[in-house]
């Protein structure tokens, strides 16, 4: 018998992304607004004893690799033990998580003695003050500390830095992240503006698109692109001379919905098949209803038959999803 994850059109899923909690100890402009973000009420949040059975049940259909997102996964209470229970579960080969590094120096050595494989950390600028206006904190440094202790492991790779240029980026910005992925071999990414920002400020104008920005590093450093992995969101680039790699990730100008993988479990329990679903499916109800592991397989390979065959941003028509990434969950 066939077990694993189809959708309509021919998709197999492998990718699960669970959000842990809508909030966040920043205030990034492409994502939340300065203030006044409704945020999801306690109890209707995914204990981690719900997060662990739900993964469990998408493991056992074939899911192998699991991101823990937010908002700031690190601002829920004690991550490293739901990092635990989700490390123990057969079958599933590469758990990762993707924070703003504002708490990684204090939890780097429990999130990897409870069995993270590696982790994505968010920054958006290497200059103190363009830090702080992308993100409404001043706290670079913090953030760079915090990469800097999940980098001392070095079972944690490789370790990916994620950067959403905004308005104002410019060749200053691009060349220290050159820096960046060349002497500390992280890889950088620079990741294309998506109309998901609380504010509801996106406008296609805004967006630096992944090629103005290679543009801008070909002009000092030559790049030569890696094949493409599978389902990967990244396009990959080693410098020409062999001195470490950089990467775009291009929904906007050059989707990649074809063979896209990925689902997305967010913190109140609700499946999205894209992240700019329209709809969703409430796994928690049933769920907190008691429906064993055979009713809710039922109802997550439903859902997954009628994932969305690709966004339509900047289409006509488009609608933007009701919630906004730290809801959903990056
Ligand atoms: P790796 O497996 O380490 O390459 O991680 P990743 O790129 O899948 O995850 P990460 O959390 O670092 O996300 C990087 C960016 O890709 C974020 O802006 C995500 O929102 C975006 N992204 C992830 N999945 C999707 C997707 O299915 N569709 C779109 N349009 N963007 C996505
Ligand atoms: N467009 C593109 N990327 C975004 N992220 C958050 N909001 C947006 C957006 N509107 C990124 C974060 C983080 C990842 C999980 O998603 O910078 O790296
Ligand atoms: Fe917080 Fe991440 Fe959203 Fe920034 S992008 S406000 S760090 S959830």
């Amino acid at each position: 018998m066939n077990v694993s994850l189809e959708d309509a059109h021919g998709r197999t899923i492998g990718d699960l992304r669970v959000s842990v909690t809508d909030r966040c100890n920043f205030r990034c402009h492409y994502c939340m607004p300065a203030e006044g973000m409704p945020w999801i009420d306690r109890g209707e949040i995914l204990t981690y004893a719900e997060i662990e059975r739900l993964v469990r049940i998408f493991v056992a259909l074939g899911v192998a690799d699991v991101r823990l997102t937010g908002g700031e996964p690190l601002v829920r209470r004690e991550l490293p033990s739901l990092v635990a229970r989700l490390a123990a579960i057969d079958g599933l080969e590469d758990l990762s998580l993707t924070t703003n590094g504002y708490l990684l120096a204090g939890q780097a050595e429990g999130l990897v003695a409870a069995g993270i494989d590696r982790v994505n950390v968010s920054i958006d600028s290497l200059a103190r003050a363009r830090f702080f206006e992308v993100t409404r904190r001043d706290a670079l440094d913090r953030v760079l500390a915090g990469l800097e202790a999940i980098a001392a492991f070095p079972a944690v790779r490789p370790i990916k830095v994620n950067a959403v240029p905004m308005p104002g980026f410019g060749e200053d910005d691009v060349l220290r992240f050159c820096e960046l992925a060349r002497e500390r071999r992280f890889q950088v990414r620079f990741i294309e503006f998506m109309p998901l920002d609380g504010g509801r400020a996106w406008r296609s104008e805004d967006v630096l698109s992944g090629a103005e920005v290679q543009a801008m590093i070909e002009r000092i450093h030559p790049l030569r692109e890696r094949p493409r992995e599978p389902h990967a969101t990244a396009r990959v680039f080693e410098f020409a001379d062999g001195e470490g790699e950089i990467g775009f990730i291009n929904p906007v100008s050059e989707p990649f919905c074809a063979d896209c993988n990925r689902l997305r479990l967010t913190a109140d329990g609700k499946l999205r098949t894209c992240l700019f679903s329209l709809h969703e499916t409430d796994l928690r109800g049933p769920l907190r209803d008691g429906a064993d592991d055979a009713e809710l397989e039922r109802i997550i390979r439903d859902a997954v038959w009628r994932k969305e065959l690709k966004h339509r941003i900047d289409e006509p028509g488009f609608r933007p999803p009701a919630r906004t990434m730290s809801a959903i969950g990056g």
